[in-house]
C-alpha cells in the first residue's frame, strides 16, 4: 500500500507531458511522442508518420515553393496548397482578357494545366542524426572559427555523399538546438508544377487585410497544382512529355467534419522561432523591436492607402505591396499584446533566476549573466540596422536604383515621394548620429528640410545613386559586420544555454526551434477567448459569409456566383474554416490537417492574432492555427468552379 503511493507520487513526478498541445516535432524522432499523441487521440503509430522503410505520411508532404507546405492528394501527383501560397504563380498567368486572380482558373483537362518556371516543390526522403560525423575532429582547443570550418567541411562532405545519386537529390545539414544536435536531411526536388485550379480572389483573399489573422474567419485560402515527372517518375525540366508524378503516399480525405475536441494535427515546415531565448531578447522585441517596427509601418500603410483609396488604379498597382507590409505589421501587434498580457518577460526573468540557482558552481554557471550583457551591449546596434531595414530600405526610389529589374508597371511616385520624406525623417529622429552615413549628416545640413531634399533627389536620378550608395557603404561596413559579430557571440552563448537548460529540465522533451524543416505538430479543434466574456467557437460556416457580404467593401465583395448559390438554400451550415491548438508559424500555410487517423480535414493558412507569441512562447489558452475546411475546398471546386471531375482521383474516406 505505502510502496505503490510512493510509487505513484514518483510516477506524478516523473510524468510531466509538454505544456498542452506546445511542439514542433521531428518526424523521425515522434516515437517520442506518440505515446502523449494516441492519449490524445491519434489512432496510427510512428512508422505511419514517418518511415524509410515503407510509404508513410512524410512522402505526402512537401516544401512548397521554398517558403509553403503543399500536400499530395492523388496518384497523379495532385497537390493542395494555400491561395496565396500560389498567389504569384495565378498572378503570372493572369491578363486582362484572362484573370485568373479575379475569376479564378480551372484547367478543364490536364493539357490545360499552367506551368510555373522556377516553382519546386521538395519532397523529404530522409533525415539522420548526424551530430558526430559533423563533429567529428572537433576539439575543445579550437577557436570557434577552426571549430565552424571544420564543421562545414564535414557537412558538405555528408551533402555530397547524399546527393550522388542526382536525380533531383538535395541536401542540407540543419543545426538544432543551437548547434548541440545536428541533422542530415535529404531530399528530391521536382521542378515542373502545374497550376490546376485556384477560386476567385474574392474567396481565396476573403477578408483580405481586413480579417487576416483574425477570428471568425471565412478564407477559402486553397490552390490546387500538379507535379509532373519524367516518364521514369524522376525529376526533370518542364517538358510536355512529362507525366504526372506517381507519389509513393497521397492524403485520403476526410468529409466527416471537425467537431471541439477532436485531434487534430499538423504536417509541415515551419520556418522559424526562438522558445528558449533569454528574457532581455524577449524584453527587446516587446518594448522596442515590435512597437518600433510597427509605428513605422503604420505610417507608409497610411500613405499607401490614402493614394490607394483615391483611385482604383493605385489600388491594384499597390495591394500586394499593402498585403505584404500589412501582414507582419498585423503579427507583430498581436504578438507584443501577447507578451505583455503573457507576462512572458516576467516568467523568463524567474525561469532564469531558477536556473541561475541550479547551474551555480557547473559550468553552465554565468550564462545567464553573460547572454544579458551580450544583448545589452548589442540593442542599441541592433536597433539601427532594424531601423534602417524598416524604414530607409523601404524607400522604392533607392531600391530601383539598386536592382536593375524594378517593377515600374507597379510604381506610383507620389506614394513614394511621401514614403521618403515620412521615412527619411523617422531615421533622423530615432538614431544617433553616430548611426548614420557621413553623406546623410552632410546633405541634411544642405537641404535643410526632407522635404528640399526629396524635391531635389526625385528631380536626380544621380542623387538617388548617392544616396543609395551611401546607405549601402554603411549598412555592409559598420552595421551588418557589428550585428554579425554579436550574432555569433550571443549564438555561442546558446549553445550552452540550451544544453544548460535541457538539462536543468531533464524530465520535460525539448523540441529544436522551427527551421523550415518538416515537423509535427499536434493538438485538438477548440475555440478561445480573446477578452473576458467572449468565447470564439472554433468553427465557422457559409453563413458568415453572407453576413459580411457586401458590394461596397472591397475584402468582403464576393462573387455573385456564391450569393445565388446560398439563395438556392440547403447551404447555410456549409463549413468554411476551424481553430485547433497546434503549435504552428510561418512556412506552415499549406500544411495538412490530418484527424486521428491520419486523413485530410483541413488546410492550415494563418494563426489568431492574439496568439502571434507562440514564435517565443505557446499559451494554451490562447494560441490557435486556422485552417480551412477541406469540405469548403471541396464544395468551392464543385458549385463555383464546377470542377468537380478532379473529384474522380482523389480518395474519401467517406
Ligand atoms: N497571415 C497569413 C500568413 O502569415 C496569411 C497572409 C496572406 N494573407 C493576407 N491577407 N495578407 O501568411
Ligand atoms: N500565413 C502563414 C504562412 O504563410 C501562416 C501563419 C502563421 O504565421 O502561423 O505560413
Amino acid at each position: 500500500m505505502k510502496r505503490s503511493i510512493l510509487l505513484a507520487a514518483l510516477f506524478a513526478l516523473l510524468w510531466q507531458p509538454a505544456k498542452a498541445d506546445e511542439g514542433m516535432w521531428l518526424p523521425s524522432l515522434i516515437s517520442q511522442r506518440i505515446a502523449d499523441m494516441q492519449a490524445k487521440g491519434f489512432k496510427l503509430t510512428a512508422e505511419d508518420i514517418y518511415s524509410v522503410n515503407q510509404a508513410s505520411l512524410k512522402d505526402a508532404v512537401v516544401l512548397f515553393g521554398g517558403g509553403c507546405t503543399g500536400e499530395l492528394v492523388s496518384d497523379q501527383g495532385l497537390l493542395f496548397t494555400n491561395h496565396h501560397c500560389g498567389y504569384s504563380y495565378i498572378q503570372r498567368h493572369s491578363s486582362v482578357e484572362h484573370d485568373y486572380l479575379k475569376d479564378g482558373f480551372w484547367a478543364l483537362t490536364q493539357a490545360d494545366e499552367l506551368p510555373n518556371p522556377g516553382l519546386t516543390v521538395r519532397f523529404l526522403e530522409r533525415m539522420e542524426d548526424v551530430t558526430a560525423a559533423v563533429l567529428k575532429g572537433v576539439k575543445e582547443k579550437m577557436t570557434e572559427e577552426q571549430r565552424q570550418a571544420l564543421i562545414s567541411r564535414n557537412a558538405d562532405k555528408l551533402k555530397e555523399q547524399a546527393t550522388k545519386e542526382g536525380n533531383g537529390l538535395r541536401a542540407s545539414v540543419e543545426a538544432l538546438y543551437y548547434g548541440n544536435q545536428y541533422f542530415l536531411f535529404v531530399f528530391r526536388e521536382y521542378r515542373d508544377v502545374r497550376l490546376v485550379g485556384a477560386p476567385p480572389s474574392a474567396i481565396g483573399k476573403f477578408g483580405g487585410e481586413t480579417d487576416n489573422w483574425m477570428w471568425p474567419r471565412h478564407t477559402g485560402d486553397f490552390s490546387i497544382f500538379r507535379i509532373y515527372a519524367g516518364k521514369d517518375n524522376m525529376p526533370a525540366d518542364y517538358s510536355v512529355d512529362n507525366v504526372p508524378y506517381r507519389p509513393k503516399k497521397s492524403l485520403t480525405i476526410s468529409r466527416a467534419g471537425v467537431k471541439e475536441g477532436d485531434f487534430t494535427f499538423v504536417y509541415g515546415c515551419p520556418g522559424s522561432t526562438q522558445e528558449y531565448v533569454h528574457s532581455e531578447a524577449v524584453r527587446y522585441i516587446q518594448d522596442v523591436s515590435d512597437p518600433e517596427k510597427i509605428a513605422l509601418r503604420t505610417t507608409r500603410l497610411n500613405i499607401m492607402k490614402k493614394y490607394m483609396d483615391q483611385s482604383q488604379a493605385v489600388r491594384i498597382q499597390y495591394s500586394s505591396k499593402y498585403a505584404s507590409v500589412a501582414n507582419a505589421w498585423k503579427k507583430w501587434q498581436g504578438e507584443e499584446k501577447g507578451l505583455r498580457k503573457n507576462k512572458v518577460v516576467e516568467r523568463k526573468q524567474a525561469y532564469e533566476k531558477r536556473f541561475e540557482e541550479w547551474a551555480r558552481g557547473t559550468r553552465y554557471e554565468w550564462l545567464t549573466e553573460m547572454l544579458y550583457n551580450l544583448y545589452v551591449q548589442r540593442n542599441p546596434i541592433y536597433r539601427a540596422y532594424e531601423y534602417y531595414l524598416e524604414s530607409v530600405l523601404t524607400i522604392e526610389k533607392l531600391q530601383m536604383v539598386r536592382n536593375g529589374r524594378f517593377n515600374m508597371k507597379d510604381y506610383y511616385q507620389p506614394i513614394d515621394e511621401e514614403t521618403f520624406v515620412a521615412m527619411m525623417t523617422a531615421f533622423d529622429k530615432a538614431l544617433d548620429d553616430s548611426y548614420k552615413p557621413e553623406y546623410f549628416l552632410q546633405k541634411r545640413a544642405e537641404y535643410g528640410s526632407m522635404e528640399a531634399w526629396k524635391d531635389a533627389l526625385f528631380a536626380n536620378e544621380e542623387l538617388a545613386k548617392e544616396l543609395n550608395q551611401a546607405f549601402s557603404d554603411f549598412f555592409a561596413t559598420q552595421l551588418a559586420p557589428q550585428v554579425t559579430e554579436f550574432n555569433k557571440a550571443i549564438n555561442l552563448r546558446y549553445r550552452d544555454y540550451m544544453q544548460g537548460q535541457m538539462e536543468f529540465e531533464n524530465e520535460k522533451t525539448f523540441f529544436p526551434d522551427a527551421n523550415l524543416t518538416l515537423r509535427v505538430a499536434y493538438g485538438h479543434v477548440e475555440g478561445y477567448r480573446p477578452v473576458d466574456a467572449v468565447y470564439y467557437t472554433p468553427v465557422s460556416t457559409l453563413r458568415g459569409i453572407i453576413e459580411k457580404d457586401n458590394p461596397e467593401i472591397f475584402d468582403y465583395n464576393i462573387p455573385q456566383v456564391l450569393r445565388d448559390i446560398y439563395a438556392r438554400g440547403g447551404f447555410e451550415n456549409q463549413p468554411v474554416c476551424f481553430l485547433a491548438t497546434n503549435h504552428t508559424t510561418g512556412g506552415n500555410s499549406g500544411s495538412p490537417v490530418l484527424n486521428a487517423d491520419g486523413q485530410l480535414i483541413g488546410i492550415n493558412f494563418d494563426r489568431v492574432w492574439e496568439g502571434t507569441m507562440s514564435d517565443l512562447a505557446f499559451d494554451p489558452e490562447i494560441c490557435r492555427n486556422i485552417s480551412l475546411d477541406v469540405r469548403y475546398l471541396l464544395f468551392i471546386i464543385k458549385e463555383v468552379g464546377h470542377a468537380d471531375y478532379l473529384f474522380q482521383e482523389m480518395k474519401f474516406a467517406d
